[in-house]
C-alpha cells in the first residue's frame, strides 16, 4: 500500500527562559499553560525569594544570574522586568542566540530601541515588543468582519485609560523604574492611534505631575497620515477606559477596558448597529505568545503586526510626548 505523508507539520516544544518574576510574568505563565508546545525552562529575577516562588510555582530552573539563563538550553527568552533593563537583556538575550519577546514599553526611548533593533537585525532571530491588544480575538474579529461591512476609511481616534486605584509604590510611580502615565499607559494609546490611522506626523501633548516626579495624568494629540488622534493616560482619575475609532461611514467603539478587549459596538450611518463580543481566556497573553511562536517557528525575525516599525512609532510618540509634559529619564 502506498502511505500518504502527513500534512501536519510538527515541531519541537518551545523552550521558554523568562527574566523578571513579577505581576506581568505570572499572568505570561497562565497564558503560556494554555497553549500546547511550550515549556517554561529557566528563570531568573533580581532577588532570589522572587525567583525560588515563581519556580516552585511554575516549575523550571531557577537561575542565579541573566547569563546562567542565557547560557540554559532554551530557544526564547520572555523579558518582563520594567523598561529601565528592557533594551540591555534583550540585547543580550540576541547576542546570545535567543528570540527575544520583549514587554512593553520596548525600551526607554527611541535611540534604545534603535541598538535594539540594530542587534536583532544582525542576529536574524526574532524580536517583538509584546503590545498585546491586536492578538485578543475580539480585535481580530473586529477587523475581519470591517473588510466585510466597513466603516469607511478612518480618520480619528479617541482612546484612554486612567486606573485610579494603583498603589503607590508601583512602579508605575518611579522615576528610576520609567514610570509616568504616558510611559506605561500612553503606549496602549500610541499602538491604536497608529494602528488605525497611520504614521505619525505630529505629536501635542500636556501633561501634570502632581508633586510626584512622573507624569500622573497626560493628554495627547497626533497627527497621522489618515487623520487625528485625542490620547490620555493616567493614575489620579477614574478613566472611562473605551476606545472609539471614526470612519466616514460608522464608528467603532471598543469597551472598556479596550486594551483588554473584549466587547465592539460597530454603529453606522445608515442606523444599523452590530455588536461584536469575543471573550478571551488565560488572561489574553496567551494570543500574542502564539503568534510568536508561529512567528518563530516559520523564521520570522519581525511581526507583521507588531513590526519593529510599528515599535518606532509607539516610543518615538512617547518620546516626544514626554519632552513637550517635561519628563527625562536617567541617562536622557
Ligand atoms: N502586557 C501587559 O498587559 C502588561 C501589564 C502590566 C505590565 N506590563 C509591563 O510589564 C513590565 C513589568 O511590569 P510588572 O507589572 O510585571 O512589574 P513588577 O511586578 O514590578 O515585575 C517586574 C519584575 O522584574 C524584576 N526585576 C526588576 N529589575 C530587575 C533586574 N534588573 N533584573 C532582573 N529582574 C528584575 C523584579 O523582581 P525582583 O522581585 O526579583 O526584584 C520584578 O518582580 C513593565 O514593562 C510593564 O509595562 C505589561
Amino acid at each position: 500500500m502506498h502511505k500518504h505523508s502527513s500534512l501536519t507539520t510538527h515541531y519541537s516544544p518551545v523552550k521558554w527562559g523568562i527574566i523578571g518574576c513579577g505581576r506581568i510574568a505570572h499572568r505570561f505563565m497562565q497564558g503560556l499553560n494554555a497553549l500546547p508546545g511550550n515549556m517554561l525552562v529557566a528563570s531568573y529575577s533580581r532577588r532570589p525569594e522572587t525567583v525560588d516562588a515563581f519556580v516552585a510555582q511554575y516549575g523550571g530552573e531557577a537561575c542565579s544570574s541573566a547569563e546562567e539563563l542565557l547560557a540554559s538550553d532554551i530557544n526564547a527568552v520572555y523579558i518582563a522586568t520594567l523598561p529601565d533593563t528592557h533594551a540591555g537583556y534583550s540585547i543580550k538575550a540576541l547576542n546570545a542566540g535567543k528570540h527575544v519577546l520583549c514587554e512593553k514599553p520596548a525600551t526607554l526611548n527611541l535611540p534604545q530601541l534603535e541598538e535594539v533593533l540594530t542587534v536583532a537585525k544582525a542576529s536574524g532571530l526574532l524580536f517583538m515588543e509584546g503590545m498585546k491588544p491586536p492578538f485578543y480575538p475580539l480585535y481580530q474579529k473586529l477587523k475581519e468582519y470591517l473588510v466585510e461591512d466597513p466603516i469607511g476609511p478612518v480618520g480619528y481616534v479617541r482612546a484612554g485609560s486612567s486606573v485610579a486605584d494603583i498603589s503607590r509604590d508601583h512602579p508605575n510611580f518611579s522615576l528610576a523604574l520609567a514610570g509616568g502615565a504616558l510611559m506605561q499607559i500612553g503606549i496602549y494609546e500610541a499602538f491604536l492611534a497608529v494602528d488605525w490611522l497611520g504614521k505619525t506626523e505630529e505629536v501635542q501633548a500636556m501633561g501634570r505631575f502632581s508633586g510626584m516626579e512622573i507624569d500622573m495624568f497626560s493628554i495627547f494629540q497626533t497627527k497621522h497620515k489618515n487623520g487625528y488622534a485625542q490620547l490620555y493616560g493616567g493614575f489620579d482619575l477614574h478613566g472611562k477606559g473605551d476606545a472609539l475609532i471614526c470612519g466616514t461611514i460608522g464608528h467603532v467603539t471598543i469597551h472598556k477596558n479596550w486594551w483588554n478587549p473584549a466587547k465592539a459596538t460597530i454603529s453606522y450611518l445608515d442606523g444599523r448597529v452590530v455588536e461584536i463580543n469575543e471573550p478571551f481566556t488565560a488572561g489574553g497573553l496567551n494570543y500574542e505568545i502564539q503568534h510568536f511562536v508561529d512567528l518563530m517557528q516559520a523564521g520570522k525575525t519581525e511581526s507583521p503586526i507588531i513590526s519593529h516599525e510599528m515599535s518606532r512609532q509607539m516610543i518615538a510618540m512617547i518620546d516626544k510626548a514626554r519632552k513637550q509634559v517635561g519628563l527625562k529619564y536617567e541617562g536622557e
